[in-house]
């Protein structure tokens, strides 16, 4: 089984593109939905939450663990592969590779939660590949309480992705990396308000297009992962306006199971 975590509905975001990259591969998901946000949280926090959420879908059969968001991804990686000895992805680099590809003028926005924005992640890796690179980085800090609150096409959420992508704006960015894995869920108010011609990468789509790759040159490890179609759901907290966004997110209906950890 693929195990994938995410801290609420974001992840469901990424689960979808691995359903449509990897139709049939078993599929067991974790979102901790009694501890979201992560991004407002401290580094160590962020850690311990990752480890135990990786310990959980581990003991619940998953051959390979995908962190399913950017916050989890920018302080965690190395704790996790330190602790675990089997395929871990992350969600930045398939979106930093990605943005690379996509931009013409190598002016790159990223946007996600605070943890992420200030590790500066996002700028390190694109920089490491292209020194020249100029990227542009904002927090947006309301957005993953908008999307849990299922508030994808409120006015007052138009007028909030405004302000936080004026200055990206006004940077004259060609690409814009949506460093959140909750952010997909507000794809179009964000084209259109950051104007067309912006190219936009979700780190969700790219790390299953990384894995789908991954595991097509890599037999021995698409071997142990078992392919009956299945996918099982388990969060920290149950609430129907968790359930309701998370069955159009996956675009199906899904059971979700209660566990605290
Ligand atoms: N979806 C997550 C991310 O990609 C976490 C958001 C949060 O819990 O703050 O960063």
């Amino acid at each position: 089984m693929i195990g994938i975590f995410d801290s609420g509905i974001g992840g469901l975001t990424v689960v979808r593109a691995i359903m449509d990259e990897l139709p049939g591969y078993d599929i067991i998901y974790f979102g901790d939905t009694a501890r979201t946000p992560y991004g407002t949280k401290s580094s160590k926090t962020v850690i311990e939450y990752s480890l135990q959420n990786t310990e959980f879908l581990i003991r619940q059969g998953a051959k390979m663990i995908v962190m399913a968001c950017n916050t989890a991804s920018s302080v965690a990686t190395d704790a996790l592969k330190q602790n675990f000895n089997l395929p871990i992805f992350e969600v930045i680099t398939p979106a930093v590779q990605r943005s690379l590809k996509e931009t013409k003028k190598s002016v790159i926005g990223v946007i996600g939660t605070r943890a992420t924005i200030s590790s500066g992640i996002y700028e390190k890796k694109i920089k490491e590949q292209s020194p020249d690179a100029r990227v542009y980085s904002a927090a947006c800090p309301l957005l993953v309480p908008l999307v849990e609150e299922g508030w994808l096409t409120k006015p007052e959420t138009r007028m909030i992705v405004k302000k936080y992508l004026h200055p990206l704006k006004t940077r004259q960015i060609d690409t814009l990396i949506l460093g959140c894995t909750h952010y997909p869920l507000l794809k179009q108010i964000i084209q259109h308000k950051i104007g067309q011609r912006v190219r936009i990468i979700s780190s969700s789509t790219a790390v299953a297009e990384q894995i789908r790759g991954f595991l097509s040159s890599s037999s021995e490890i698409d071997q142990q992962l078992s392919k009956t179609g299945l996918s099982e759901f388990f969060v920290s907290d149950i609430t129907p306006q968790f359930e309701k966004t998370a069955k159009s997110v996956i675009r199906q209906p899904i059971h979700l199971n209660h566990v605290g950890l």
